[in-house]
């Protein structure tokens, strides 16, 4: 699909949709294979990326960020992820999980402390929602924070899990109830600096994809969190989590679509190349017919990031709101990004097996673009709740 069809993207879409592409194939791909077998943290590339503006793409340029629109974010994380689903995972979560919530939601305070060293990749943001006892059930929290006596600070107490970035993050967005007997309304967002005591860093996990981006868990033993640092107000935690997760949603659209374009065009030069039977494999209609589903489910994955991206756009001016697009553009391409690493270990057979080449991490990297940020099964609810308006 040539981008030239599409009147809205721009030429300065293109310069860092290229600029993107140019740094993951030159400065991620030699080291890719190599942080996906260790799990180590690739804080110099991460760094570098700051540098360029990947950090904070639709981040104010007075705040540290390069200033664009939704559309650039999502193309320039498309080639991140193409080449590394890891790097997309980490710049995803500083761009839409922690700038976006605080740009939405913050003080001017809390945006130049802390949306400028994140945006400028000087410092790793993390977003911490999920709790061992609450995942797509998300307003279940039992991690607790409670108003000191003099009411200059809270204290926050309780476990949180699945903390993308937990293991290096410099500061987090967290959520945790402050009037638990309220359901989501008792959720309130604070940010959180991990520097200060009673912050703990908990185990890290072992996982099955995107090993390069540090996953973890943290732990709240009496932590004074200053009012100041409360994002929001008391009760409006649920809200930001979720308007935050509508634009996460679609960043996870785009690095899903980066994984399914790279296990396509992999599979489009083996079969051209591969030959069984007397002939290139490319020339078996059951691999024709593979390549042929294979580009019309990224195809069709990309207008909906883009049109999700557009739906976002236009919602910064109107204030209305874009969570079905970036549900349908979540879905669509997380599922697809799974589908196609499959096809595309199958077509490369043996060879799609072995850690030799890139294809088996594509397929372990894809699953989580169906968990993360809300399942496939949370998508197609919060789709049809759109469609019908019945909870
Ligand atoms: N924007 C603004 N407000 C929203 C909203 C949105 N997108 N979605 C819901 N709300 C509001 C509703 O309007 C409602 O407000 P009122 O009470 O004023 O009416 C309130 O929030 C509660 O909404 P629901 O009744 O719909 O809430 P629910 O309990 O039924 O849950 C849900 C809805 C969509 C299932 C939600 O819980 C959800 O998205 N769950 C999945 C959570 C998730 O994605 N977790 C991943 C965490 S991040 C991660 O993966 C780790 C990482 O580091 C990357």
């Amino acid at each position: 699909m040539t981008t030239e069809l599409f009147p809205f993207i721009t030429e300065e879409h293109i310069m860092i949709r290229d600029a993107a592409r140019d740094f993951a194939q030159n400065a991620i791909a030699p080291i890719a294979a190599q942080f996906d077998e260790t799990g180590d943290f690739p804080s110099e590339t991460i760094k570098q990326m700051g540098q360029l503006g990947f950090m904070g793409i639709e981040v104010p340029e007075k705040y540290g960020g390069a200033g664009m629109d939704t559309l650039a974010y999502a193309l320039a994380l498309t080639e991140i992820s193409k080449v590394d689903a890891s790097h997309g995972t980490i710049m995803s979560v500083n761009n839409s999980l922690f700038c976006h919530g605080i740009l939405k939601f913050g003080t001017e305070e809390q945006k130049q402390n802390y949306v400028v060293p994140v945006a400028s990749g000087a410092k790793i943001g993390a977003y911490s929602l999920t709790e061992p006892m609450s995942g797509s059930d998300a307003g279940t929290m039992r991690s607790r924070a409670v108003l000191s006596e003099t009411g200059s600070h809270y204290i926050i107490n309780g476990r949180k899990s699945w903390v993308t970035s937990a293991p290096v993050a410099d500061v987090i967005v967290l959520f945790t109830m402050t009037q638990p007997e309220k359901g989501h309304k008792g959720v309130t967002a604070f940010i959180i600096e991990t520097d200060k005591p009673g912050f703990e860093r908990g185990k890290k996990e072992p996982k099955l994809g995107i090993r390069a981006s540090a996953t973890g868990e943290i732990l709240f033993t009496d932590y004074e969190c200053p009012i100041e640092n409360r994002l929001g107000a008391e009760g409006e935690g649920f809200k930001i989590a979720m308007t935050v997760l509508d634009a996460g949603r679609i960043g996870i659209a785009s690095q899903a679509l980066g994984i399914a374009e790279a296990a396509l065009e992999a599979s489009i030069e083996y079969a051209k190349l591969r030959e069984a039977f007397g002939q290139k494999i490319g020339q078996f209609q059951m691999i024709q017919q593979k390549l042929a589903d294979m580009k019309c489910r990224v195809d069709a994955s990309r207008l909906l990031v883009y049109q999700a991206a557009l739906a976002k756009q236009r919602a910064m001016e109107t204030g209305e709101r874009y969570g079905l697009e970036a549900s349908m553009a979540k879905l669509f391409a997380s599922e697809t990004a799974m589908w196609v690493a499959t096809q595309a270990v199958q077509i490369h057979g043996g060879m799609g097996y072995s850690k030799e080449l890139p294809i088996e991490r594509y397929f372990r990297d894809a699953k989580i673009t169906e968990i993360y940020e809300g399942t496939s099964e949370i998508q197609r609810m919060v789709i049809s709740r759109y469609l019908t308006g019945l909870r």
